[in-house]
Order: structure tokens, then C-alpha cells, then sequence
């Protein structure tokens, strides 16, 4: 009885992640499908890993990263949404707007597919970036600006299981970039539709 007790407390002193090493396939396991109303909105970017250490730098030159998906003009199709990407350096900021087509779980972009991966955040996006059936990187974001210690243990270890470099953090004190303006030939496009409301509602 004693010695069986022994035995067990033994075992207990063991961390339980020395004992079998993690269970990649469902930790970086793809999403079934995605839909765009989970997507909707922005989100700024918590940490990124890259393959290739030489993309390294030119991640880290960026202060801040936010993507926003929203409902693309043609709303007859909802798999067809805008992403905007969002990049802040120092004041600046660059906009890249792209209109792209979900796909079950995930998206292509030039020769770029983006696919949805679990993850045990309820508020984050896990994405992952493949060329030519290579890994490129895998993107961490979030509706908040820093995510529990848990979560990026979790992304630390995928990224191992994919064999990428270890997650570089976004600082969090940077601010984001705000939503894009519309560009001054918008604005005068928007104005002369206004003007042609006017110009009618007298009659009305
Ligand atoms: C698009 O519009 C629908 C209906 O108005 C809304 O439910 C959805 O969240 C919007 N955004 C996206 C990205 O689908
Ligand atoms: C939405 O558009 C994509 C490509 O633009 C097309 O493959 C898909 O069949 C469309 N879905 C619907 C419901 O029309
Ligand atoms: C997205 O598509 C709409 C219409 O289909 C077009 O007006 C708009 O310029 C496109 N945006 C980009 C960034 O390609
Ligand atoms: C896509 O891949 C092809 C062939 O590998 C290459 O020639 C082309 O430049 C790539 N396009 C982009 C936008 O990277």
C-alpha cells in the first residue's frame, strides 16, 4: 500500500511536458471552415514567427500591424470580403487593401495561402502563410493588444512543431494605425453625389 503510494507521488513530480512531447497534429491543426462574420473587423497583430531568419528584420522594422476584414462593395457574395492590412513605422503609416474570396478555411493572395489554424485563444487569429506548399510564417493576432502568457506558450510550441523560428512579440505600447481615409478623389466623388441629392430633394 505504502509502496504503491510512493509510486504514484513519484509520477506526480514528473511536469507532464517531459513525458511526452506535444501533440503537434492537433495543436497546429487548420480550422474546418471560417466565415467572414468571424473575421469581421481589426485586429492588431501579437507576435509573428517566420521560417526564414532573414525575413526577421524586415518583421521587426514594422512598430505596429493591424488587418481589418470587412464586407467587400459586392455584397451579394459574403465569402468576398476587403482585408486591409495596416503597417505603422514610427509616425507613418501604409495601407495595402486587397479584396479576397474565403475559401473554406482560409484565402490565397498571389502565390501567398493564407489558412485559419486553432488556436486556444476565443479572441485571436491564427494564420498561416504558405508559398509553393512551403510555410512562410505564422501570425498571431488578437481584438486586444497583449494576450495571456498561456496563449503564447501555446504559439511558442507551434511554431516549434512547424519548425519555424520562435515568435518575435509586437511591442504593445505602439500605437495602431487608425482606419484608412478616403482619398481625396472619394471624397469628391462622395461630395458631387451628395450635390446631386440636393440638387433633387427641392423638387420632392
Ligand atoms: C458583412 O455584413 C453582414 C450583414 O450586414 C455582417 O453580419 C457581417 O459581420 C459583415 N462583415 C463581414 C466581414 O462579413
Ligand atoms: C463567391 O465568389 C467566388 C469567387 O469570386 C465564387 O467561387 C463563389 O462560388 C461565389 N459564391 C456564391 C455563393 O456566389
Ligand atoms: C475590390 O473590388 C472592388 C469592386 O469589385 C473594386 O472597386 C476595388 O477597387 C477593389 N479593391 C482592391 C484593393 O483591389
Ligand atoms: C508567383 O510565382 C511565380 C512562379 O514561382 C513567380 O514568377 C511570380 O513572380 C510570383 N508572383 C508574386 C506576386 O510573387
Amino acid at each position: 500500500m505504502l509502496l504503491a503510494t510512493c509510486v504514484v507521488a513519484l509520477f506526480c513530480f514528473i511536469p507532464a511536458s517531459s513525458l511526452a512531447p506535444p501533440n503537434c497534429e492537433d495543436l497546429v491543426r487548420p480550422l474546418d471552415h471560417v466565415d467572414g462574420h468571424q473575421l469581421d473587423g481589426r485586429w492588431a497583430m501579437i507576435a509573428g514567427s517566420l521560417v526564414d531568419p532573414k525575413h526577421v528584420e524586415r518583421f521587426k522594422s514594422r512598430d505596429s500591424a493591424v488587418i481589418k476584414f470587412s464586407n467587400a462593395s459586392d455584397t451579394s457574395n459574403t465569402s468576398n470580403l476587403l482585408l486591409e492590412r495596416m503597417f505603422g513605422f514610427g509616425d507613418k503609416c501604409e495601407y495595402h487593401p486587397s479584396n479576397i474570396t474565403l475559401e473554406g478555411n482560409g484565402f490565397s493572395s498571389s502565390n501567398v495561402s493564407i489558412t485559419f489554424i486553432h488556436t486556444g485563444c476565443s479572441d485571436c487569429l491564427l494564420m498561416r502563410f504558405t508559398e509553393a506548399g512551403a510555410l512562410r510564417n505564422l501570425y498571431l493576432f488578437s481584438k486586444r493588444r497583449e494576450v495571456e502568457g498561456d496563449v503564447m506558450d501555446e504559439f511558442k510550441t507551434q511554431a516549434e512543431c512547424v519548425k519555424s523560428q520562435p515568435p518575435v512579440m509586437m511591442d504593445s505600447s505602439k500605437k495602431l494605425c487608425p482606419d484608412q481615409m478616403p482619398t481625396l478623389p472619394e471624397i469628391e466623388e462622395l461630395a458631387e453625389k451628395l450635390k446631386a441629392v440636393e440638387n433633387v430633394a427641392p423638387d420632392a
